[in-house]
């Protein structure tokens, strides 16, 4: 697979994707698909799509979504996958040959810029649009790749306030931390870019979608994919918001730290896991015909 390189309009997060945090999703790759998974299912039942279907999931990572894709569609359609992410698309690419599925394939690109031709009936994607530098231009291309009259089903975070698996362990770590100065720009490409569903519906819109519409989605996950407290406090200080704020810190803080989560996860705590609330937009959207 050719790899593209750190640059254009998404040249930072190509670097992050692959530098920063490629890595860290390959390994915990199990661990986030078994999270995560219900979320992606939640959005394809959405999307109800049929055998013999064209689909391409954007920002596809490690590939479990484009699997359940290609099963869903048959040797009669095909799935693409695509990500700025070379290290995620290689674990992808060695699923899919173990699955043994002909009817897929992966390309290292840059959703925002790659040129398409209109050959998809569907567009999907599990948490990789909210990443865009320009997500009003990614979009206008991201049509472009679905024939008239074909749809766009995604599934994105709603606010961090809303999500208390990922607030919770960070509340518990803040009085450890120092203060990190003004509040981030809610709208720059990251996990909850796409909370505020007015602006995405705008977004869309300018984009040249129609049928525009979200869909609240409330789910309690399993944080850590069903593991122990332990494997599960660990498991959320190497990734999201707390991962980032933890890659900076020393071993004593590191383990203050640890204590508070571990403290604050532990009511959540249930045979099966560390059970949370997670809440998300299920977004659709058509092609006009
Ligand atoms: C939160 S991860 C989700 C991965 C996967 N969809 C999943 O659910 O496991 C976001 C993914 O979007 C990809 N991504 C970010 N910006 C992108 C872009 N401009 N074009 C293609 N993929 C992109 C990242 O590399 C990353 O794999």
């Amino acid at each position: 697979m050719d790899r593209i390189a750190a640059e254009g309009p998404n040249a930072q997060q190509i670097e992050y994707w692959n530098e920063v945090s490629g890595a860290r999703w390959v390994e915990l790759n199990d661990v986030i698909d078994a999270q995560i998974t219900s979320l992606g299912e939640a959005a394809m039942a959405r999307a109800a799509i049929a055998t013999g279907e064209r689909v391409l999931d954007v920002g596809c990572g490690c590939g479990q979504t484009s699997l359940q894709l290609a099963e869903r569609v048959g040797d009669s359609g095909a799935v693409v996958g695509i990500d700025i992410s070379a290290v995620m698309l290689e674990r992808a690419q060695a699923r899919a040959k173990e699955a043994g599925h002909s009817n897929l394939e992966f390309r290292n690109v840059d959703a925002q810029i790659e040129p398409f031709t209109a050959s998809f009936d569907r567009l999907f994607s599990r948490f990789g649009v909210m990443f865009f530098a320009e997500p009003e231009k990614a979009f206008a291309n991201l049509l472009t790749a679905l024939r008239p009259g074909g749809r766009l089903t995604c599934v994105t975070w709603r606010a961090l306030g809303e999500n208390p698996w990922m607030m919770v362990p960070l509340a518990a770590a803040a009085k450890h931390l120092p203060p990190s100065g003004p509040p981030p720009d809610p709208t720059a490409p990251g996990p909850f870019a796409f909370a505020d569903s007015t602006r995405v519906e705008a977004i869309l819109a300018a984009a040249g979608f129609e049928e525009i519409a979200h869909e609240a989605v409330d789910q309690e996950i399993l944080v850590g994919g069903g593991r122990t407290l332990d494997q599960t406090v660990e498991f959320v200080m190497q990734l999201g918001p707390l991962g980032a704020v933890l890659r900076e810190v020393d071993s004593e803080l590191r383990a203050k730290v640890l204590t508070d989560v571990r403290t604050a996860l532990e009511p959540y705590e249930h045979e099966s896991g560390v059970k949370m609330s997670a809440a998300v937009w299920i977004v659709s959207a058509r092609r006009p015909e």
